[in-house]
């Protein structure tokens, strides 16, 4: 007879181990490994096939058939419903995640609103907040008369009943998962196997009456949603909200969804009167500009469909130390190291005895690696303490061999750097046609070396002049 296999599995990230260990190998959270049996279980073998049940029919049906019209329901707030994709998708779960006080419920209590004022049903649960709470957050964005559903409840079934009263909800808001309880589940609130299976339902709800659901769920240090990973999983999209401390600016990032793209950001910024829509990200993030310091650089790049301008700055400054620092804000550490190694191997631009600090402004975050061209021009920069020209604009990708490597959307960014005010830029020889407009005296180097030269160029340029 077949052995019943136990196995062990970890409640932060599902991960199946054999073995019970203290800490989970995955995702090296401790005391997370629980023990669970197979029998029954999916691919758990012939032995447990015998006490499956015998299974129930299920109607087939067809690709083609009906669906219920407007699919979406959008809020009408452009930057949410850009990063959602065009609204919130009936019949699906959305997770939005992020910081403790970053303003999740702010969003949500102003897409709540209207979407109430355009005569949507609107259910507002909130595990976290009195009732008088919300109210006073309400009348604070001016959104107090909107007929927003509210009820302040944690437990899942006592939810579920209430909102299968009247008609079906078109959104459900559910503030926030961290707080839910179900009756099935025998743990405490908030603990891992509590948020799954209220999540569990909650998804249920929305798959089956079609009705949407939005799950908010706290952000952890290590920037994961606290918990359940597993969450992330089970909903149709993830958003994070994101903003760094003593900045007002808000990014909403898609990170999953199976309804729309996943590179777009809704940008809004954080006032007295609740989350205003930024529609022009560039003018923020290169408000604070000076002209003419060394170190400093625009980078052209694109999130999602939307080109956005934003100011790189690196400090490069004699070290004390046998092994120099490398510090990074809002951009990869690996990446910063590769670029150095390119200047120093393909370029002979020397950083051994130097700390390098490198700082994208506005505390924004940049993941593309196109702008590994502007932060090699910021790092030149500081390093000859010779200022790069103020209206020039770069992008590009740099390979190991220290060619300049050609991005997507080269017009766009030129566009938009024009419309901004820019008078040149530096770029990768591409496919796409860029003439007219500043792409017409475009820089275009094919090698790394070329945009040293040049930077260091202005020394001689300016020491000729001198003379
Ligand atoms: P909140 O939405 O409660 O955050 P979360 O739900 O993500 O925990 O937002 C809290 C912060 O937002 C709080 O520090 C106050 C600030 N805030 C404003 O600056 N302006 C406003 O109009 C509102 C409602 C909040
Ligand atoms: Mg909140």
């Amino acid at each position: 007879m077949a052995k019943s296999r136990v196995q062990f599995i970890c409640q932060n990230c599902g991960t199946v181990h054999q073995r019970w260990a203290g800490k989970c190998d995955a995702c090296g959270e401790w005391n997370t490994l629980i023990e669970e049996g197979t029998a029954g279980g999916i691919g758990s073998g012939p032995a447990s096939l015998k006490s499956a049940r015998k299974g129930r029919a299920v109607a087939l049906t067809t690709l083609s058939g009906d669906i219920e019209d407007a699919p979406r329901i959008a809020s009408g707030i452009g930057e949410l419903d850009r990063a959602t994709g065009g609204g919130f998708v009936r019949g699906s779960a959305l997770l939005v995640g992020g910081d403790p006080g970053i303003g999740k419920s702010t969003l949500l209590t102003q897409a709540a609103a209207a979407l109430a004022n355009q005569g949507h049903r609107i259910v507002y649960v909130s595990g976290e907040e009195a009732v008088a709470q919300i109210r006073l957050r309400a009348q604070r964005l001016g959104a107090a008369s909107a007929p927003v559903e509210l009820a302040a409840e944690t437990n899942v079934e006592d939810i579920l009943a209430t909102i299968a009263d009247g008609k079906r909800p078109d959104l459900v808001i559910i503030d926030s998962i961290q707080t839910l309880w179900t009756d099935l589940a025998d743990s405490a609130p908030g603990t891992v196997t509590q948020v799954r299976a209220a999540a569990q339902a909650m998804i249920r709800y929305a798959k089956s009456t079609g009705a949407a659901v939005v799950l908010v769920g706290h952000v952890t240090k290590e920037g994961q949603i606290a918990g359940p990973r597993v969450v992330e999983h089970m909903v149709d999209a993830v958003l994070y909200f994101e903003g760094e401390g003593g900045h007002h600016f808000r990014i909403l990032r898609t990170v999953k969804n199976r309804f729309g793209p996943t590179d777009e950001i809704g940008v809004f910024e954080m006032s007295d009167k609740g989350l205003r829509e930024v529609a022009n990200p560039s003018e923020l993030f290169l408000g604070e500009r000076h002209a003419k310091s060394p170190g400093a650089a625009v980078f052209a790049g694109m999130e999602g469909t939307r080109p956005v301008l934003v100011e790189i700055q690196a400090l490069v400054a004699p070290s004390s130390l046998g092994t120099p620092r490398r510090a990074v804000v809002g951009w990869d550490g690996a990446r910063l190291s590769m670029i150095l190694a390119v200047l120093e191997a393909h370029c002979g631009v020397r950083f051994g005895q130097h700390d390098v600090y490198l700082n994208v402004a506005g505390g924004y975050r940049i993941s593309e690696p196109a702008a590994d061209l502007a932060v090699a021009a910021a790092l030149v920069s500081s390093l000859t303490g010779l200022a790069l020209p103020a209206d020039c604009v770069y992008f590009g990708e740099i390979s190991l061999s220290g060619a300049v490597r050609p991005v997507a959307h080269a017009q766009q960014r030129l566009k938009e750097s024009e419309k901004l005010g820019f008078g040149s830029a530096v770029l990768p020889v591409g496919s796409e046609e860029i003439a007219g407009g500043i792409g017409a005296g475009a820089f275009q180097p094919t090698e790394l070396a070329d945009l040293v030269t040049r930077i260091a160029g202005t020394r001689r340029g300016r020491a000729t002049e001198d003379e």
